[in-house]
């Protein structure tokens, strides 16, 4: 295969730790590429009031493939302060460059799998009827829609007088009409046929690919009729070319529900941008949290993959570092997958598989216990060794 080029993007705080943690593991399975950095995140907009450069898209433009690692986000206001004095008051506005990377380049399909790795000691358990306890085996896959709804970043506080205009053609908003402008604060969720069926078509595609028995649409067309009743309609579409294969639909608040109660009869999720963040962390929560959350941005085009853990800037100067690099290393073979060399995607999966199931080599967060300089003596195992303990499982 001919070689790649990978552009690396570590970003911030801990994105710096596990990112060349995931490039060993990824030499080490034999996947041949060049990396090439490229800046992204808070030092970006502090010196250049841009978080997200140009060169950076330039080189995504031209490589296609993308590793990120994390980057630290604050709101408007706290983000403005942190700007270098000359940038200060000069109108420059923080927005999130990974959700900036994921509109710039189309990546409007968001996977996010959740399987658990049987013998991690953070995996969700029950009561079980009979007593004792039942820990049911999760293995759900969100597809998140991720460039739309609301995250288009359409909106405001006090909005001007032509939207207010627009709103009031709409019935329900006579209820707001004595309120002054000022008091307002709008956030539009806007989702396009379009998108809708691509996301859709995606997850339908991966479970027919990968064996699952159902999709499920997790949205609250009860409520918001017209966006999430648009993704129902889209759903029930395209189902019909997956006959199959069931579609079940469920609301994200009853979802969050019986997340603990039956997470085992879910399999792949589908969920416009905003429930698809919340109903991919809950997951996350039930297969060992943020330090096994993985994901894949694609695009037609471009695709990058991260995990989608933060940035954690109070782990970044530990020596040695002690956070999970087991993310971010299945982000990258989920990179793999993308590409084609499934595989060596396998072969890292059963690697962390085995070392998890082991349980000689576990993280601070595995343990249970709290993350600082003494994790280590407490008997943690350092970022560089569950790397080391991953390559020396490659089959
Ligand atoms: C995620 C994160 C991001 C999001 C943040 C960092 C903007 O929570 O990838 O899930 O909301 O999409
Ligand atoms: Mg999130």
């Amino acid at each position: 295969m001919a070689k790649r080029t990978v552009v690396k993007m570590p970003g911030d705080g801990i994105g710096k730790t596990v990112l060349p943690e995931a490039i060993r593991v990824l030499d080490a399975v034999g996947f041949k590429a060049d990396y090439v950095h490229a800046d992204i995140g808070w030092d970006c907009w502090i010196n250049d009031g841009n978080p997200l450069p140009q060169a950076t898209l330039d080189l995504l433009q031209q490589h296609k493939l993308g590793l990120f690692g994390a980057i630290t986000s604050k709101p408007k206001k706290e983000a403005a302060k942190e700007l270098r004095p000359e940038l200060q008051d000069k109108g420059y506005v923080y927005y999130s460059p990974i959700v900036g990377l994921r509109q710039k380049f189309n990546l409007d399909v968001c996977i996010r799998p959740c399987r658990s790795f049987p013998g991690n000691p953070l995996n969700f358990v029950r009561q079980a009827p009979g007593g004792g306890v039942d820990e049911p085996r999760v293995d759900a896959v969100i597809f998140r829609q991720n460039t739309e709804g609301l995250y288009a970043g359409l909106e405001w506080t006090n909005p001007p007088e032509q939207v207010r205009a627009a709103l009031a053609t709409h019935a329900k908003f006579k209820a707001f009409e004595s309120v002054p402008s000022e008091e307002i604060a709008i956030s539009t969720r806007v989702f396009t046929r379009n998108a809708c069926r691509r996301i859709v078509e995606a997850a339908f595609k991966y479970a027919k690919r990968h064996g699952y028995p159902s999709v499920t649409i997790c949205e609250k067309p009860n409520v918001l009729r017209e966006t999430s009743g648009m993704m129902e309609e889209m759903a029930k579409e395209v189902h019909a070319d997956y006959s199959d294969i069931q579609l079940w639909s469920t609301n994200i608040d009853a979802q969050m529900m019986w997340l603990t109660k039956n997470p085992e009869d879910y399999s792949v999720i589908v969920a416009g941008n905003m429930f698809g963040d919340i109903v991919s962390d809950a997951f996350a929560g039930l297969v060992g949290g943020l330090g096994f959350a993985c994901s894949a941005n694609i695009g037609d085009e471009v695709a990058v993959f991260e995990p989608t853990h933060g940035s954690a800037p109070k782990y970044e100067k530990l020596d040695p570092p002690i956070v999970n690099p087991i993310a971010m290393v299945l982000s990258a073979a989920m990179m793999l997958d993308h590409v084609g060399d499934t595989d060596k995607a396998e072969a890292i999966r059963n690697a962390i598989a085995a070392v998890v199931e082991e349980g000689r080599v576990r993280s601070y967060d595995m343990m249970r216990i709290s993350g600082g300089p003494e994790s280590i003596s407490k008997g943690a195992a350092s970022t560089t060794q569950i790397t080391d303990a991953i390559i020396a499982r490659l089959g």
